[in-house]
C-alpha cells in the first residue's frame, strides 16, 4: 500500500491507497491558521508535523496495515508558503502561506529588478504576485533582517515535513514553480533571477521531478509515524498539481474545472505555453517533462458560501429539520429560475481576483436587479457568475492553442446534476466526472506508487485507476444564452473596476 499525505490550509489529509488505486482509509487533522495583521496569513509548520504524525497512525490503524505494507509516501501541500530554517534546522519565525498579502511592495522590487514584467517572465514564466514565495522571501529580508540573516534554508510547506521525515533538503518542479524563482522551461531554479535579486541559490533545495525517491525516512521519524526506516518518500507535488493527478489530468485535451471555495482550471500540455499577459500561472506538471497551465478564480463555491450563509438563514434552519444540506434547497430555488436569471449579473470578486484580473480590489456585485428578480434568480445568478469566471481560465486557455477536449468536474460544483448542467451550458460543451474524489493526497499516492515501481509512470497509475462515471452534455437553448451573456459578463469587470 501507499501513503498520501496532503498539507492542506485548514488540516493535513493522509489516505492509504492500495496499489490498484482502492482507498483502505483517509483521515485529517485540522490546525489553525493566524492572521496578525489584516492580510497576513501565517502557520506554525510544527502544526503540520503533529497532523502528519497523527493522521498516518490513524490511517494505519483504520487501514490495518503494517509498518512493512508500506511501499512509499507521497507529499502534497498547500502552494506557495514559506517556511524559513536556520542552521540547526529550526523553524525561525511562522510560515508565510499562499493567501498572505502583504508582500506588494516585494512584487513591485522583483519586477524592477527583473528588468520589467517581460523579462521576469522571460525567466521564470510568471509575473510576480503576492502569494507566490520569492516576494515572502524579499519581505523577511526587507522586514525583518534578523531572521534573514539567521535563514539558511527556505522551504515549502509539503517540503519542511518532508525534512523532518527524511532529513533531505528536497523539493520537486511542481511546487518549486510557485516559488517564482523556478526556471519553468528547465525544470531547475533560475541562476539568473536569484542573481537580480541578490539571493544566495544555497537557501533553495535539491530539485527532482514529482515521482522520483527524494529519500528514505530516518530512524527517528520512522519511529514517530510507527513505520519502517528507509520506506522511500517521492517528490509528490503541490496541491493543484497533485489534485490534478488525482482527477487523470495527465494528457492533451484533458481539463480540470475544480469548483471548491476557490475555482481552479488545470490544463496538462505537452510543451510550455506561457500567456503572454500572464493571466493564467505556466506551472511545470507533476508529470515527468510536462508542463501545465492553471486559473485560479478566489471565491467560486465561496461566493455560494457566503449567499447561502448572508441570506439563506430560513433554507439552513428548513434544511436542519429536514435533515438535508442547505444546498439543496437554494439550487431547488435557482432551478426555478431560467438560464441568465432573467437579465441578473453577479460578479463573484468578493476576496479581489486572481485570474484573469490579478486585482485584489476587485469587488462582488449584483447587476441588472428589478422587482422580478427574487432570491431563486440571485441564487443562479451567483452560481452562473461563478462559473462564468471559469470559463474566461477556459477561454485564456483556448486562446493559447491548448485544447479543451474534456472537462473534468470536481468539487462542490460538481456534486449536484444542477450545478454540472449548468456548468456544461455555461462552458459549452460536455462535462464529465471521475471515480476518484480524493483529491491531491491521493494524486500523490498514485505518485509514490509509480515511484517505486508498482506503475511504469504516474500516466499508467491514472490509466490503470480512474475512469469517466458521469457525462452531461449542454443543452443548446441556454448554452445560447450564455454565450450571450459571457461577453455582458465580460464587460462588466471593464466598467466596474475603476470604482471598485
Ligand atoms: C495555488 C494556490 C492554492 C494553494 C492552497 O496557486 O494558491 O491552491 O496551493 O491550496
Amino acid at each position: 500500500a501507499f501513503l498520501g499525505i496532503d498539507i492542506g490550509t485548514s488540516g493535513t489529509k493522509t489516505l492509504a491507497m492500495q496499489e490498484d488505486g482502492t482507498i483502505l482509509a483517509s483521515t485529517t487533522f485540522e490546525y489553525p491558521l493566524s492572521s496578525p495583521k489584516p492580510g497576513w496569513s501565517e502557520q506554525a509548520p510544527e502544526d503540520w508535523w503533529d497532523a502528519s504524525v497523527k493522521s498516518v497512525r490513524k490511517v494505519m490503524k483504520l487501514a490495518k496495515l503494517k509498518p512493512a505494507d508500506i511501499g512509499g509516501i507521497g507529499l502534497s501541500g498547500q502552494m506557495h508558503g514559506s517556511v524559513f530554517l536556520d542552521k540547526s534546522g529550526d523553524v525561525i519565525r511562522p510560515a508565510l502561506l499562499w493567501n498572505d498579502q502583504r508582500t506588494a511592495a516585494e512584487c513591485d522590487e522583483i519586477e524592477q529588478k527583473a528588468g520589467g514584467r517581460k523579462k521576469l517572465i522571460g525567466m521564470v514564466a510568471n509575473p510576480a504576485l503576492t502569494g507566490f514565495t520569492a516576494p515572502k522571501i524579499l519581505w523577511l529580508r526587507n522586514n525583518e533582517k534578523k531572521n534573514f540573516d539567521k535563514t539558511v534554508q527556505v522551504l515549502l510547506p509539503k517540503d519542511y515535513v518532508r525534512f523532518r521525515l527524511t532529513g533531505d533538503f528536497a523539493t520537486e518542479v511542481s511546487d518549486a514553480s510557485g516559488t517564482l524563482l523556478l526556471d519553468v522551461v528547465n525544470r531547475k531554479w533560475s541562476k539568473p533571477l536569484l542573481g537580480k535579486l541578490d539571493l544566495a541559490a544555497d537557501l533553495l533545495p535539491k530539485m527532482y521531478e514529482s515521482e522520483d525517491v527524494t529519500g528514505g525516512l530516518s530512524a527517528s521519524a520512522a519511529k514517530a509515524l510507527g513505520l519502517n526506516a528507509g520506506t522511500p518518500v517521492v517528490g509528490g507535488g503541490g496541491d493543484q498539481a497533485a489534485g490534478a493527478i488525482g482527477n487523470g489530468i495527465v494528457r492533451k485535451g484533458v481539463v480540470s474545472a475544480t469548483m471548491g471555495t476557490s475555482g481552479v482550471v488545470f490544463a496538462h500540455s505537452d510543451e510550455v505555453q506561457v500567456d503572454p499577459e500572464g493571466r493564467l500561472h505556466t506551472f511545470c506538471h507533476a508529470v515527468r517533462g510536462k508542463w501545465h497551465v492553471m486559473g485560479c478564480v478566489l471565491s467560486a463555491g465561496g461566493s455560494l458560501q457566503w449567499f447561502r450563509n448572508q441570506l439563506c438563514q430560513s433554507e439552513i434552519a428548513a434544511a436542519k429539520k429536514q435533515k438535508i444540506d442547505p444546498y439543496e434547497l437554494i439550487t431547488q430555488q435557482a432551478a426555478e429560475s431560467p438560464a441568465g436569471s432573467e437579465g441578473l449579473f453577479f460578479l463573484p470578486y468578493l476576496t479581489g481576483e486572481r485570474t484573469p484580473h490579478a486585482d485584489p480590489n476587485a469587488r462582488g456585485s449584483w447587476v441588472g436587479l428589478s422587482l422580478r428578480h427574487g432570491k431563486g434568480h440571485m441564487a443562479r445568478s451567483v452560481m452562473e457568475g461563478a462559473t462564468y469566471a471559469m470559463r474566461d481560465s477556459l477561454e485564456i486557455a483556448k486562446s493559447m492553442d491548448i485544447p479543451v477536449k474534456e472537462i473534468r468536474l470536481s468539487g462542490g460544483g460538481a456534486r449536484s446534476q444542477f450545478w454540472r448542467q449548468l456548468q456544461a451550458d455555461i462552458y459549452g460543451q460536455p462535462v464529465v466526472t471521475i471515480n476518484a474524489e480524493e483529491g491531491p493526497a491521493y494524486g500523490v499516492a498514485l505518485l509514490a506508487a509509480a515511484g517505486t515501481g508498482a506503475y511504469k509512470d504516474v500516466v499508467e497509475a491514472c490509466k490503470a485507476t480512474i475512469s469517466v462515471v458521469t457525462k452531461t452534455p449542454a443543452v443548446a437553448a441556454a448554452k445560447k444564452t450564455y454565450n450571450a451573456g459571457y461577453p455582458v459578463y465580460q464587460q462588466l469587470y471593464r466598467s466596474l473596476k475603476d470604482d471598485f
